[in-house]
């Protein structure tokens, strides 16, 4: 591949009001920095990220996720805005794609038109019919003359609609012999990398615009901006399923984390959520269950059901108000009201409404196992550590404290006691009519 990338991401994101730097703030379950770097990895092999805000924290969030990706610390004091970003980088290729790190929505394909396009300098525009914000960009005959800021616009600039969607394809050289010419003799004393265009422009290099999709470019700037394209990348997450076999019913009312897979045949009702790196085959989720990093293959689960980080559910059935927490769960039935937590439960067997491991002493966390053809009856407490072996029925309401051997019963309640009569003698010394 002979292209680099420059990601810029040292801006301050003051209009997102947070703490947190504005390419962390997570988009259907991932940072929006992850999406424009994934998006850049399929393009190039030398990739750098600019920081300065935050920078470490930012750091440490990619090399998270990403082993191969460059960071360079923006002179931000001396040379602040998008041209300073773009000063004294080294990059591989003669071609330097320069992309947005707000920019959560961009795609390989959304960018490929831009590469594609043979010119000293690429640039992204769209016509808006309210284009502020933007830069501007004056284009005669098929070339950009220049972008103008909107605010360095006058009047009639201002009318423009067709605006810098700020991302920008550069050969090389363009760099090298403009960067250090920019001055920041504007509006807002930064060194605008979009003043390259005019200059090259005026020693008659040749400067194409290419039309994209402005939902692909969109920049995230606060947090409204932020739950749009998040609403975006959430339609975009439920066509490609819908599109590969998974069922969904009202989608509108559905959340899939980018990073969830499907399997096979699926449905999800609605109201259904899933978090985090869920696998799920061949399964029915019903409506407002969530799901989130667990692995359920042939099952149905829900309405209403929890299934948390760990859990593996297998040819199993989950019924509502049942949680689920890092159990392997086998031909399992568990119907209703349950809590299933560090548990391995095996095939055949049958969990009563109300069933509870009590894994937690207040210290630390204890297994619970249950072997084949298990018959647990209702509002059973199941003390762990504590193993329940094959053919095992527990009568309903008993608390299990020790072990049970294959083929038992188990039964821990107070015996049942009839007291003929009590109910008229009670009352009538009470009642006065
Ligand atoms: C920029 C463009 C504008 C375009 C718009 C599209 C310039 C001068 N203007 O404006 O023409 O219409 O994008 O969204 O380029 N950044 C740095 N270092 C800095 C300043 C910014 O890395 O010193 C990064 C930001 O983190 C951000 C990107 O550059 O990712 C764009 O910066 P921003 O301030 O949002 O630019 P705009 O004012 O929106
Ligand atoms: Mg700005």
């Amino acid at each position: 591949m002979s292209l680099s990338v420059i990601v810029l991401a040292a801006g301050q994101g003051t209009r997102m009001k947070s703490d947190l730097p504005k390419v962390l703030h997570p988009i259907s379950g991932q940072p929006m920095l992850y999406y424009v770097i994934e998006a850049a990895k399929t393009l190039s092999d030398d990739i750098t990220v600019i920081l300065f805000h935050q920078a470490k924290r930012i750091e440490t969030a990619v090399r998270a996720r990403f082993s191969d990706v460059k960071f360079k610390i923006q002179d931000h004091a001396r040379y602040p805005g998008t041209g300073g970003a773009v000063m004294n980088i080294e990059t591989m290729h003669n071609k330097v794609l320069v992309l947005n790190g707000d920019m959560p929505l961009v795609t390989s394909e959304s960018l490929e038109p831009l590469i594609l396009c043979d010119a000293d300098i690429v640039m992204s525009v769209f016509d808006l019919d309210n284009p502020s914000g933007y830069g501007r960009v004056v284009i005669e005959n098929g070339e950009v003359m220049a972008i103008v800021e909107e605010k360095d616009c006058t009047k009639e600039q201002k009318k423009i609609k067709t605006v810098n969607a700020g991302v920008y394809l550069f050969k090389k050289e363009v760099l090298d012999r403009y960067l250090p010419l920019l001055s920041n003799d504007n509006a807002q004393a930064e060194y605008y990398l979009t003043d390259i265009v005019k200059m090259a422009r005026e020693d008659g290099l040749h400067i194409k615009p290419v039309w994209v999709d402005e939902t692909s470019f969109k920049g995230v700037n606060s947090r409204y901006d932020l739950a749009n394209a998040e609403e975006l990348m959430q339609d975009r997450i439920k066509e490609k399923w819908m599109r590969n076999g998974v069922t969904m019913h009202l989608p509108s009312t559905i959340y899939i984390d980018s990073r969830a897979v499907f399997e096979g045949d699926c449905t999800l009702d609605n109201g259904v959520t899933i978090h985090g790196e869920a696998i799920i085959t061949h399964s029915h989720i019903r409506s407002h269950t969530v799901v989130e990093d667990a692995d359920i293959k042939n099952s149905t689960c829900g309405p209403m059901a929890r299934i948390r980080p760990g859990s593996i559910i297998e040819d199993s059935h989950i019924g509502n108000f049942v949680e689920v927490k890092k159990s392997h769960l086998k031909r399992v039935k568990a119907g209703h009201l349950s809590y299933l937590g560090d548990a391995t439960i095996d095939e055949g067997t049958n969990i009563g409404a109300g069933t509870i491991t009590c894994n937690y002493d207040g210290i630390g966390k204890h297994k619970t196992f249950i072997g084949k053809n298990v018959f647990i009856g209702s509002d059973t407490q199941l003390v762990a550590p504590v193993k329940i072996e094959d053919d095992v029925i527990i009568a309903a309401g008993s608390t299990v404290t020790e072990d049970i051997q294959k083929g038992s019963l188990a039964i821990s309640r107070t015996p049942q006691k009839i007291v003929e009569n009590f109910f008229y003698k009670y009352f009538s010394k009470k009642s006065v009519k």
